[in-house]
């Protein structure tokens, strides 16, 4: 199955953040325009009076099983001065300040996390806009891989960065997604006839903490109203989670994979252990109903990302 994510970024002038953000690994697609202003259609020369509301923005498309969203937002922030209001290089107007704007919100705390990270780098305050993206309006084709087609064409950003485009890799989200694949094929067979669903998580607890790491690794049955606690690797955890409450609880409720960047930032969150700092929760379904979550923590932030979603989704298939 291939799965495709979408992100909206202004960078300045966007004939050198497209040129920069296409080159990185993992993005598969980039398209040029205009995001996030007040008037229907507008053109270049409109956008360029600054009085619109645009921000010249790239649009792109990326795998998230090769390049991961916190990846992308750093590669991103060394393309830009995020402490520069309404201007990049020479640069200046509104049309060319710096925004990220997103289709998703789960991808939101991810976003804030990568900007609260990104400013204890700086003595000021971000200027970085952080908005769901409202319009987007592509530029018209000669400003679509403007550098690729003029290569000595004008641009803001050095010619060394392009070269780190080139370089970059998120091994860190390959590495895993080579991982899953090992660990899935193993568990394919470790389970293959296996009836009994408690032996089976004890299992995969066992296998993916041991091969990733992590910090608490486990499942929570549905019992009666609750969560209970399951098959487990990891410090001593919560026995009861109450239907809605905590990352558990509501990945239950609203019957979906929840990625928690940043456990401070969630909510209800209920800390079992004050090392955790993030977290990701799996439910896994039984015609259609969620008989179980599988829950792993992490002590660093941010640790969980689509490759996990993706493939821990396919692992809660493979049990009883
Ligand atoms: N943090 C979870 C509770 C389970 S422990 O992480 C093992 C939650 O908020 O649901």
């Amino acid at each position: 199955m291939q799965i495709e994510k979408e992100l909206y970024l202004a960078a300045g002038c966007f004939w050198g953040a497209e040129h920069y953000l296409k080159q990185i690994d993992g993005v598969t697609f980039t398209e040029v325009g205009f995001a996030n202003g007040n008037t229907e259609n507008p053109t270049y020369k409109e956008v360029y009076t600054d009085t619109t509301g645009y921000a010249e923005t790239v649009h792109l498309r990326y795998d998230p099983l090769r390049v991961s969203l916190p990846f992308l937002l750093e590669m991103y922030f060394k393309s830009i001065d995020p402490t520069s209001l309404n201007q990049q290089g020479e640069d200046r107007g509104t049309r060319y300040r710096t925004g990220i704007y997103y289709t998703d919100s789960d991808d939101l705390p991810f976003i804030q996390l990568a900007l609260r990270q990104e400013a204890t780098h700086y003595g000021l305050p971000l200027q970085v806009e952080v908005e769901l993206l409202r319009n987007f309006y592509r530029a018209e084709d000669y400003h679509q891989d403007y550098l690729a087609v003029n290569p000595t064409g004008y641009c803001h950003l050095p010619v060394a960065l392009f070269q780190s485009a080139r370089d970059a890799r998120d091994t860190a989200t390959l590495q895993k997604a080579e991982n899953y694949t090992r660990v899935i094929k193993q568990l394919q067979s470790l389970l293959d006839g296996e009836a009994d669903a408690i032996a089976c998580m004890a299992n995969v607890a066992a296998l993916l903490h041991e091969t990733f790491g992590f910090w608490w690794t486990g499942f929570y049955r549905v019992v009666g109203e609750e969560l209970l606690l399951g098959p487990f690797q990891g410090p001593i955890a919560c026995m009861h989670i109450p239907f809605g409450k905590g990352v558990c609880g509501t990945s239950w409720k609203e019957n979906r994979t929840l990625m928690v960047p940043d456990v401070e930032e969630f909510p209800g969150h209920i800390a079992c252990s004050a090392a955790s700092r993030s977290e990701i929760v799996v439910p896994m379904k039984k015609g259609g109903d969620v008989v179980a979550v599988l829950d792993i923590d992490s002590k660093d932030l941010a640790t969980f990302t689509q490759v996990d979603a993706y493939y821990l989704g396919l692992l809660v298939d493979l049990l009883p």
